[in-house]
């Protein structure tokens, strides 16, 4: 499908999603989000990618929902906008691979909460990240009032939404909004260092992984810790765990299949 807002690279098995909207710093209008929304679901059983970096042309990386779209809207269409950008970031959360966020530059609003719907947040030394709609007069509608606060705490979460302030990504790095951060000419080829890496790995276990953990951030310990006793007996059902232990003990690099 032919896409006018994102561009989509491929190096291997790693699926690099550029958002490309540079004249409105990459701002999530209505039609980047549904091409967004159109890849992922596209490739939800699409096993020839094992992780997905997404990252913004230009200076930014996504500097929030768009503006002038927003400025449009009346209560109902608000309720809507907000539906389809948080079915997004569910979306990308959910997606059966991992999702890499290589933030480049401003991950303002929308931006920074689709940052926070990805796995891994990488960062620029030069990315910006806020959650500024109480400038706008609006609050967080992509999610922001809800994953911010379980990544840094409910006061800095506060703090954040409350004063609209941006926070350079040292402090983002700091607080724990951001997992790694490097040079800015070296973020792109990190971020393909970490998927190259993961994507060496057994997929059905990444992603087994990957839904234990989400799952477990949505229940209490206990259930969490039900639901991955169930998830690692069925991990022993493919074929990838037998070649990862054989390969282990006959002292070879395993081979997985992805089965
Ligand atoms: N929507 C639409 N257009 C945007 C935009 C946005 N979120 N952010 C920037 N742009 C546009 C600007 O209007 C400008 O367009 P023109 O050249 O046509 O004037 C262009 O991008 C470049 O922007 P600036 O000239 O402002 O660039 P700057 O370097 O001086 O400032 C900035 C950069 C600090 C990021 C500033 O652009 C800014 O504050 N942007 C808005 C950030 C924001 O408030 N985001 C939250 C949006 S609300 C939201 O996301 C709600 C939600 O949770 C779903």
């Amino acid at each position: 499908m032919e896409f006018q807002n994102i561009e989509i690279k491929r190096e291997d098995k790693v699926a690099i999603v550029t958002i490309n909207r540079e004249k409105a710093l990459n701002a999530l209008n209505a039609e980047t989000i549904r091409e967004l929304q159109t890849f992922f679901e596209n490739h939800w059983e699409d096993d020839s990618i094992g992780c997905v970096i997404i990252t913004g042309a230009g200076k930014a990386f996504i500097a929030g929902a768009d503006i002038t779209e927003l400025a449009k809207l009346d209560v109902k269409g608000a309720v809507h906008t907000s539906r389809i950008g948080l079915y997004l970031m569910k979306t990308i959360e959910n997606f059966p691979r991992p999702v890499i966020a290589a933030v480049n530059g401003f991950a303002l609003g929308g931006g920074c909460e689709l940052a926070m719907a990805c796995d891994i947040r990488l960062a620029s030394e030069k990315a910006k990240f806020g959650q500024p709609e109480v400038n706008l007069g609006l609050i967080p509608g992509y999610g922001g009032t809800q994953r911010l606060a379980r990544l840094v705490g409910r006061g800095k979460a506060k703090q954040l939404v409350f004063t609209g302030d941006m926070v350079n990504a040292q402090e983002a790095y700091r607080i724990g909004l951001v997992d790694e951060m490097y040079p800015p000419e070296e973020l792109m080829d990190k971020a393909l260092e970490m998927a190259k890496n993961i994507v060496a790995k057994a997929p059905v276990a990444v992603s087994v992984a990957k839904e234990c953990i989400n799952r477990g951030l949505d229940i209490n310990l206990s259930a969490g810790c039900d639901f991955e006793k169930t998830a690692f007996g069925t991990i022993f059902g493919t074929a990838d765990s037998k070649e990862g232990l054989s390969a282990f003990i006959e002292k070879r690099k395993a081979d997985f299949q992805g089965k």
